[in-house]
């Protein structure tokens, strides 16, 4: 907020003073159609007036274009171009406002004036309070956090990871506060919690992340109270990213003398894992090829030993094995798992 001195122009010219006072005002505030807003104000005056200030003292808006317009006076808080509600009393200093049921036609700025025993009137011409009308909700936002750091990119977490989805939206008017409610596409209980600051109302979503996250939009509705209820939402998707599972290997052909054999690796993993052949040859493991096949064509004895085939991907490995033992005239497979 910002305060400025001003100049004060008494209607009292008889006493021929001026005197310095200060009001406290934001620069500006949003409001939304068809809804309230609160000015945070608080006013002085002068020492040597102060005596003039009573409880009674009138309290009064005006908006600034020409000729100047006075808009709200708390003698009569509902018969002004604006209603609402001036809080506390004179002699608190306290010109904090309510202006209800704000219109496109309201957004300008406005300045304070106060007049106490027809003596005191002050009007606080600087600094004003620009009001601005919004024609609809803005959308709630929504981010997401892994291990308490944001998550920016992609909406990507890992799996077995805590995470907190949040959605705020502003409070444009305490004294008809919007609701946030989240839902997502996965038919599951997950407990929101609500809390509030000054500015904003704010929706958490804590879980443990599981692969059955993964492409679950998640979607924050804000619900304003206007004239009517007007609701906005923003959804995100999550990507979950997890180690290799699962990882198996199968067997296709016979594994006879002179026949072919194909071995296939499969793995369920985010992101997709690449796979690595490895044959075991008394105790040494040799990489054989890459990919998610392996063939050997006119199996003979030599062929003989453990294949493993490892999953890869940036989170983790798995590996799953066959024996293939050939013999003369006939063969024993073995699997792992
Ligand atoms: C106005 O505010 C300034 C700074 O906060 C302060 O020094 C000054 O005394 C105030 N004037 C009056 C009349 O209260
Ligand atoms: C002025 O009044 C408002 C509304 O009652 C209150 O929230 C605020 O704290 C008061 N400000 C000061 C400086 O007393
Ligand atoms: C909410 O506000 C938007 C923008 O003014 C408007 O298009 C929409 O019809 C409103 N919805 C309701 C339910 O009032
Ligand atoms: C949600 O998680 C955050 C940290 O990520 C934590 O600070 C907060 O207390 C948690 N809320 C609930 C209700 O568990
Ligand atoms: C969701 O959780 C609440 C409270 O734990 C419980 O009463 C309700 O039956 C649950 N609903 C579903 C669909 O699991
Ligand atoms: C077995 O096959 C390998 C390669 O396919 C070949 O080099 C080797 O000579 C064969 N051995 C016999 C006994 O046929
Ligand atoms: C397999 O993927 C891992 C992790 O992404 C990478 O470090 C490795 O170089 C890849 N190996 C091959 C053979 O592509
Ligand atoms: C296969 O996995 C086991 C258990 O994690 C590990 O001890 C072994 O070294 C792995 N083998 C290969 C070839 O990666």
């Amino acid at each position: 907020m910002d305060t400025l001195v001003m100049f004060l122009l008494t209607g009292s010219l008889i006493q021929g003073v001026f005197c310095g006072y200060n009001i406290s005002l934001p620069k500006r505030v949003e409001a939304l159609q068809g809804s309230c807003v609160f000015i945070p104000c608080t006013f002085d005056i002068d020492q040597q007036y102060e005596h003039l200030l009573t409880d009674s003292a009138k309290r009064m808006w005006y908006k600034e274009k020409s000729p100047t317009v006075k808009v709200f006076d708390s003698s009569s808080p509902n018969t002004g171009l604006i209603n609402g509600e001036i809080f506390g009393t004179p002699t608190q200093k306290n010109c904090t406002t309510r202006f209800d049921n704000l219109g496109q036609g309201h957004s300008g700025s406005y300045y304070f004036r106060l007049e106490a025993n027809g003596v005191l009137k002050n009007t606080y011409r600087k600094p004003t309070v620009q009001i601005e009308v919004l024609r609809s909700p803005p959308k709630p936002t929504v981010s997401v956090f892994m291990d308490q750091k944001e998550v920016k990119e992609m909406m990507t977490v890992m799996e077995g990871s805590s995470v907190r989805l949040r959605c705020s939206t502003k409070i444009f008017c305490s004294s008809r506060p919007p609701s946030l409610k989240w839902s997502s596409s996965l038919n599951e209980n997950i407990t929101e919690r609500q809390h509030q600051t000054q500015t904003e109302l704010i929706s958490d979503l804590n879980f443990t992340v599981s692969r059955r996250h993964h492409g679950v939009t998640f979607t924050c509705t804000a619900t304003h109270q206007l004239q009517q209820q007007n609701t906005t939402q923003r959804s995100l998707t999550l990507r979950v990213q997890y180690a290799p599972k699962r990882t198996s290997l199968s067997v296709a052909g016979l594994v006879l003398e002179g026949r072919s054999v194909t071995l296939s690796c499969s793995s369920d993993a985010n992101p997709a894992v690449n796979y690595t052949w490895y044959r075991d040859t008394k105790g040494l493991l040799n990489p054989v090829q890459t990919g998610p096949k392996l063939t050997i064509n006119n199996i003979n004895s030599t062929h003989s030993g453990r294949y493993y085939c490892t999953a890869e991907n940036k989170h983790g490995t798995q590996n799953s094995s066959v024996l293939l033992d050939i013999q003369q005239n006939h063969f024993c497979l073995r699997t792992n798992d």
